[in-house]
């Protein structure tokens, strides 16, 4: 597929500006997009615009079944938040530019952070199902980049900087937040795998041996667009499962949707406190 133009992304964002401005709503500064089992946050933002995928001029429309295909801007608190329920994941089929579209979107529509989360396996045994991660770095082996072909300049250089997307000082943030409500946000590395498929376990020692912590099948490709459109991400992964041969359980879906159901009300918590803040 062709990838997107610099137009095309005028157009989607223009689109969504006139649907959350002709609700009366005040244009959002802060992204997130909701990763496996913790769609639940879209649901409770209040006085909700809600924009189907397929409706926004250019934007991709999600596959996954448990996953919504939705925008929706809302309101915690007095903030306005834009909500992602439902991402594109490389595996369903998607190119990856197209994976991170929203992201180039998102910087036209004023977003200054972004916040990531995903369901991740727990390659660290320091770790346990219902963890949550703060992202600090990731590893890619895949060759695949978002921004790969021709590189549009007005969302940033063709050659970036990667080393300060995952932002410090929300990452001090969120661990001082989640301290605050009892609990601990952990740190971590994630690899990423394209999945569909769960990881081999020799795949997940190699990772392990490489340095990564946590494991998924998402993420890389928005942050990696977002480090071009200089927005800083917070990524907070949710440990739904231990990563192969770890315990040596078998890893089913139901797991990982049901651990994020589990923790959905902390991590709900956890991203109010932060709305709040920032
Ligand atoms: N591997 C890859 N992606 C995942 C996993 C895993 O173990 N759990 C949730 N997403």
């Amino acid at each position: 597929m062709k990838k997107a133009v610099y137009s095309d992304y005028v157009e989607s964002a223009e689109f969504i500006r006139k649907k959350i401005t002709e609700a009366g709503m005040k244009m959002p500064r802060i992204a997130i997009i909701l990763g496996s089992g913790l769609g639940d946050y879209a649901n409770r933002l209040e006085r909700p615009v809600v924009i189907p995928y397929r409706d926004i001029p250019h934007f991709p429309v999600s596959t996954v079944s448990y996953q919504k295909g939705e925008l929706v801007c809302g309101l915690r608190g007095d903030v306005p938040v834009l909500a992602m329920n439902g991402r594109f994941h490389y595996y369903e089929g998607y190119e990856m530019w197209q994976t991170a579209y929203p992201v180039g979107v998102f910087k036209l529509l004023g977003i200054e952070k972004l916040i990531i989360t995903n369901a991740a396996g727990g390659i660290s045994p320091s770790y346990k199902p219902g963890d949550l991660v703060a992202i600090v770095d990731h590893i890619k082996l895949s060759p695949d980049s978002p921004v790969r072909g021709q590189n549009i300049p007005e969302f940033g250089e063709r050659f970036f900087d990667m080393q300060s997307v995952y932002d410090k000082g929300l990452v001090a943030l969120a661990k001082q937040k989640a301290g605050e409500l009892g609990f601990e946000l952990k740190e971590g590395v994630y690899g990423y795998m394209a999945g569909p498929q769960y990881e081999t376990p020799a795949e997940i020692r190699m990772l392990g041996m490489l340095g990564a912590t946590v494991v998924g099948m998402s993420t890389v490709a928005e942050v990696i667009f977002a480090a071009q459109c200089k927005i800083p991400v917070l990524c907070i992964s949710c440990v739904s499962n231990m990563a192969a041969g770890i315990t040596g359980a078998a890893i089913t879906e139901e797991e990982v949707l049901e651990t994020g159901k589990v923790v959905s009300h902390r991590f709900t918590e956890l991203v109010d406190a932060l709305v709040a803040a920032i």
